[in-house]
């Protein structure tokens, strides 16, 4: 029997194992296989997650002793619980029998596994979805609990998936930072008990932590070797991984929202949806487990994942709130000369009684400041039409000033715990989205503006605060802690809603940078701000790590003012146009401030980032050497029929006997030539890479030999196109 019926044939699953007849179910994708066992005593336990094997049926023998495929609270276990009920009658204990599975094919590479558990005796149904992404080996996991008792029940613990490894060490990366410091890396042995990376920001909630994770087995992850997981939770609400390793080195890890102060109550008939783990595996280290997620993203995970991207030119660092028609229309008209494709209005345009000037007032009134913008967008969207350019705007639709009419008609409407002062952050409050009269504005703000100004391409959606003083006045007493996964659900729902009305428009994921970034987020956005820091050198980190699991397509990287306005930080021009154009290229300057040789440059820049676009936005990344490394740091882009590839080289310290470390590339064709030619190089400059300018190489001597260039000084840059011969 081929592998493929194996797996779509569930009835046909009893195995004589030997001993007793048992029962083996597997979710596979091309290269991995996660499988399951159903014992003597119905319990459901991963027995295997690993290469995929030619023949599955030996994975009877494979056994990962004691690993339940998701652990419910009570009984035998003591460990960390996915699953955590208390039952109708005050029952505290679950036990998971294992009832039914079915696997069907939905089409297009992706096949559905369903394991139904049910309690032993209670009314409580479990089921274990397992969407399985063949070509592109990545699974995603949710789970679904449904209360049938005629009681209401509450769920303490509700992790999305609960995975087991047997390795002789994990190593886990995390991805950490702050505002204007984001998705830093940092890997570290796991040791004996539990590691709990988390957030409690429940909006806005990936400022601090965000919820991916590599997990390298055996040892410390390797770019293109090693067995390395990379898992990712698709939910903009608060998460929690938790990494525990027990007595006998066996690893668990739960994955999923936050239970911290989050019970949930079912009442008889309801049921909970987690969000999905997505996550993958991969013998060939992390680069794979990047490309991987990549395709997944442009594929599925991404809005429009594969459709074109704009050059886009935002005003904010240009110029802040200070702005009015003329300035605006001047902007627009230096943008579209200098090629841009896209202008986009930010902060600033709204609130007339309480106009936004500054951060202090306005948000939550979204009607056009009639004194900044007398002929309202129209005006500005037709200026941008004429000159050919797309337009977009700026929202913030979750948030209010207490200095709004918004917050004037609804006080009510608002986060915040009875008896306790406001919590403010940059003089600003939450909507509290769990209430539906919410929902309902947040929607149809966004949905107001854009059907009432016909013409909008592309928005913006920003969150500049996360949850404190959480408490909700929509929600009644006892479903207090239910706002958690509310709000987060129901941002969501608001987030499907408006981009189904608008499948045309291109949403931004914003928070102030990187503070929501995630799967469950992404479906309805294009792209996503990775950060507010606009100096290249933090960039090139940031966009190093973000890169993991978000691709480039949706990675909007600007070039900013220098000094940078966040770190003060001076770089030259053409390191800030080559690190923003080893991502999805915008700017945040005024060209108006540039000096003649800038503009030259800067025009130039974005003519050459046209050209190289479809590989760097839809190509495969490959890394080549980290900044985490070394002062010399190399990423390239591989197209993905091998036929075209840009190479990106930064040097980040100054090193006065020049670093000729060799740049060994990836991805290329080693029976195919490759011409290489430097681009977006000043004009009239000398080259680093003379040498190897015009020059043709077998893609074996390019990953094996390598190139070899010095590069001596600080922010220095080098960006070379690869184009293969026939
Ligand atoms: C935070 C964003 O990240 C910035 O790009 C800008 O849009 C400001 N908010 C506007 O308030």
């Amino acid at each position: 029997m081929n592998r493929t019926s194996w797996l779509a044939l569930p009835a046909a699953l009893l195995l004589a194992g030997g001993l007793s007849a048992q029962r083996y179910i597997t979710v596979t994708t091309e290269h991995t296989c996660l499988a399951f066992r159903v014992t003597d005593k119905q319990a459901l336990e991963q027995i295997y997650f690993g290469g995929r094997l030619a023949d599955a049926k030996e994975l009877e023998r494979a056994a990962l002793p004691g690993s339940s495929a998701y652990t419910a609270f009570g009984g035998e276990h003591t460990f960390e619980a996915a699953l955590r009920v208390v039952q109708g009658d005050g029952n505290t204990s679950t036990e998971l029998r294992y009832a039914a599975s079915r696997t069907e094919s939905k089409g297009d590479g992706v096949v559905q596994t369903v394991i139904s558990l049910r309690d032993a005796h209670y009314a409580l149904e479990v089921d274990l979805c397992y969407t399985a992404y063949q070509a592109e080996d990545v699974i995603e996991q949710r789970v679904e609990v449904r209360n049938r008792q005629p009681e209401s029940i509450t769920l303490h613990n509700f992790a999305s998936a609960d995975l087991s490894f047997s390795a002789p060490a994990y190593y886990v990366t995390q991805f950490h930072g702050n505002w204007a410091d984001e998705m830093n890396l940092r890997e570290q042995r796991l040791t004996p008990g539990i590691k709990v990376i988390d957030s409690k920001l429940g909006v806005r909630s990936h400022q601090f932590a965000h919820p991916c994770f590599l997990l390298s087995l055996g040892q410390p992850a390797r770019e293109d070797e090693g067995e390395v997981v990379g898992a990712t939770l698709a939910w903009p609400g608060s998460f929690q991984l938790c990494f525990e390793v027990d007595p006998t080195n066996l690893l668990r890890v739960l994955a999923g929202a936050n239970p911290y102060a989050s019970s949930y109550a079912l009442a008889a008939g309801e049921s909970f949806q987690t969000p999905a783990l997505l996550y993958s595996y991969s013998r060939e280290g992390a680069g794979a487990i990047s490309r991987r997620f990549h395709r997944w993203a442009r594929r599925y995970g991404l809005k429009n994942g594969s459709g074109e991207r704009y050059v886009l030119l935002n005003n904010w660092e240009a110029t802040y709130f200070d702005f009015d028609e003329e300035k605006l229309t001047k902007i627009i008209d230096d943008a579209a000369k200098m090629g841009f494709e896209l202008f986009l209005l930010d902060d600033g345009w709204f609130g007339n009684k309480h106009p936004r000037n500054s951060d202090s007032a306005g948000l939550g009134d979204w009607q056009t400041n009639a004194k900044k913008l007398p002929r309202g967008l129209p005006y500005l969207i037709s200026e941008c039409k004429k000159r050919g350019l797309k337009f977009g705007i700026w929202v913030e639709p979750e948030m209010v000033n207490p200095q709004s009419e918004l917050y004037e008609q609804h006080p009510d409407w608002i986060i915040t715990q009875p008896h306790r002062e406001l919590s403010l952050s940059r003089n600003q409050l939450l909507l509290d989205l769990s209430n539906p009269a919410v929902q309902e504005f947040v929607y149809k703000a966004i949905d107001n503006i854009l059907a009432g100004n016909p013409g909008i391409d592309y928005v913006k959606w920003d969150c500049n605060r996360y949850v404190t003083n959480g408490g909700s006045q929509h929600l009644p007493p006892e479903k207090q802690s239910h706002l958690w996964v509310d709000n987060a659900r129901a941002v969501l729902g608001v987030m499907e809603k408006v981009s189904a009305k608008y499948p045309q428009v291109c949403f931004m994921a914003c928070s102030g940078g990187g503070g929501r970034l995630d799967y469950g987020s992404l479906k309805f956005f294009s792209e996503y701000w990775i950060s507010d820091n606009g100096d290249p050198l933090q960039r090139i980190f940031t966009q190093w790590g973000g890169g993991y699991f978000f691709p480039a397509v949706g990675m909007a990287s600007h070039v900013s003012a220098s000094p940078a306005h966040i770190s003060g930080r001076s770089t030259p021009l053409k390191f800030r146009f080559d690190v923003a154009m080893s991502a999805k290229l915008g700017m945040d300057l005024q060209p108006a401030q540039l000096s003649a040789a800038d503009y030259a440059f800067s025009k130039n820049a974005i003519a050459t980032y046209k050209e190289i676009r479809p590989v760097v936005l839809y190509g495969d990344l490959y890394r080549l050497l980290s900044p985490y490394e070394g002062n010399r740091t190399a990423l390239m882009y591989v197209s993905e029929d091998r036929l075209s590839a840009v190479l990106f080289s930064f040097l980040v310290r100054k090193e006065v006997y020049g670093n000729r470390q060799a740049l060994l590339l990836k991805g290329l064709q080693p029976d195919k030539r490759y011409r290489l030619k430097e681009i977006n190089r000043e004009s009239g400059g000398w080259s680093r890479f003379a040498e190897y300018e015009g020059k043709s190489f077998s893609g074996e001597y390019l990953m094996t030999v390598g190139l070899r260039f010095a590069m001596y000084n600080e922010y220095e840059s080098v960006v070379v196109q690869l184009q293969r011969e026939e």
